[in-house]
């Protein structure tokens, strides 16, 4: 399967509730064959509006961090969310729900094969590290994960909300991811 039947299939998908209070499926955006991947929490009102991950307030400081940390912008990497579907007024995601969506995102890490993961708050670090424990205690360093490693980091929205220490600490998180990029290049 490529990624973009993927998608089709994901399009009408109504394998949990949320598909009743979606405007659009936000299935991810970006390079089939990107090295890196981000992974988020789930569409947000914009996302689902647009059908894009990562378009509103959160999206925009993280487009920054990657072009200022990383040098490259959305149609370079891939951006994808652990929900596709927007939980209701924002609400976190519930264990039935992730556990509905995971198929959609284990094919899509299958399928583009990243070097580097750099997921994005609780949900995604928790999800991908199969632990419960916070991304406080998990970020600043990477972990082993298939051919290549997982670059834990805060959400953005986390940064907005904190400001300052929260985005230097993702700063710190993406050089890190980018140096595992480079290391992966010299393999
Ligand atoms: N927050 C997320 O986790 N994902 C999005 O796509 C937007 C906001």
């Amino acid at each position: 399967m490529t990624l973009a039947e993927l998608e089709r299939e994901a399009l009408d998908c109504t394998r949990c509730p949320l598909a009743a209070g979606r405007t659009q499926v936000v299935f991810g955006v970006g390079d089939p064959a990107a090295r890196i991947m981000f992974i988020g929490e789930g569409p947000g009102r914009e996302e689902d509006l647009r059908g894009e991950p990562f378009v509103g307030r959160s999206g925009q400081l993280l487009d920054r961090l990657m072009a200022e940390e990383l040098g490259m912008d959305r149609t370079s990497c891939y951006i994808a969310n652990v929900v596709k579907c927007r939980p209701p007024g924002n609400r976190d995601p519930k264990p039935e729900e992730i556990e509905a969506c995971r198929p959609y995102l284990e094919s899509q890490v299958d399928l583009i094969a990243p070097a580097v993961v750099v997921t994005l708050g609780n949900f995604a670090t928790r999800l991908m590290l199969d632990t419960t424990e916070g991304i406080k205690r998990l970020r600043g360093r990477s972990y082993p994960f298939r051919t290549g490693v997982i670059v834990p980091t805060y959400h953005p929205s986390a940064a907005l909300r904190s400001g300052g220490q929260v985005v230097a600490e993702m700063r710190a998180d993406l050089i890190r991811a980018k140096q595992a990029l480079m290391a992966a290049g010299l393999r």
